[in-house]
């Protein structure tokens, strides 16, 4: 009797102890998916200007990205002076899309972090080059696209780096430090037109144990 009674407690224990877990809702699931699968690179935006506490949002979201030893690698600038666009932009660039969008986010990596030698993380930390600063700087570009698409805002990863053509007029007219790279220039605005996602699913690209 007494062992019986035991086990319904710990079954009662394990019951309670399941309704407190924080499992995800199928609510929650499908609206990130459908924020991910919604995503789409928007070139055309109405005239409306992006309230300063959502741009802080997609900013917020940026920085939320995983990186490499966590050094979080990232820097912003954030644009909104059109009259500047024609200098900052001077590279190959597509300069009439920037000055239809509300803003223009300029996604900065730095190269160089303090931190100790991989093969030796007890030494003294010292400036040494992030060699994962590109893989960084793409969950940071990302998690900024979905969460301008979250806001009902269309955005346009427009590639900086590794061309120096638009690196460098960007650099100069922005006085970004020489360590820092202008990864990306993502122009963003309330969406004009039609634009769709596109269906990328593809079941062929998924190996299982082996390729
Ligand atoms: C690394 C990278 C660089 C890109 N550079 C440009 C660019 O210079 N100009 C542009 O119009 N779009 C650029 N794009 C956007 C792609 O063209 C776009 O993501 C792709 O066509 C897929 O369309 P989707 O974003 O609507 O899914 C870039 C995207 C990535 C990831």
């Amino acid at each position: 009797m007494e062992k019986t009674a035991l086990l319904l407690a710990a079954a009662a224990l394990l019951a309670v102890g399941c309704q407190c877990k924080q499992e995800p809702t199928a609510t929650t699931a499908e609206t990130v998916m459908a924020n991910i699968l919604q995503r789409k690179s928007v070139r055309s935006y109405t005239a409306d200007t992006i309230p300063s506490q959502v741009m802080e949002n997609l900013l917020r979201a940026a920085m939320a990205a995983p990186s490499g030893r966590n050094l979080q690698p990232w820097s912003f600038i954030v644009l909104t002076d059109k009259s500047r666009y024609d200098s900052i932009f001077a590279g190959n660039f597509n300069l009439p899309m920037f000055k239809a969008s509300a803003a223009i986010v300029v996604v900065c990596a730095d190269t160089m972090a303090m931190m100790s030698p991989r093969d030796n993380r007890d030494a003294a930390p010292s400036l040494q080059p992030n060699y994962l600063w590109r893989d960084d700087m793409g969950a940071v570009t990302e998690n900024l696209l979905l969460a301008a698409e979250a806001h009902g805002l269309g955005a346009c990863w427009t590639a900086c780096y590794p061309y120096p053509d638009r690196m460098e007029p960007v650099r100069n007219s922005l006085e970004i430090p020489a360590t820092v790279v202008p990864y990306c220039v993502v122009p963003i605005g309330y969406p004009a037109g039609d634009n769709q996602p596109k269906d990328k699913w593809d079941p062929n690209r998924i190996h299982y144990n082996r390729w």
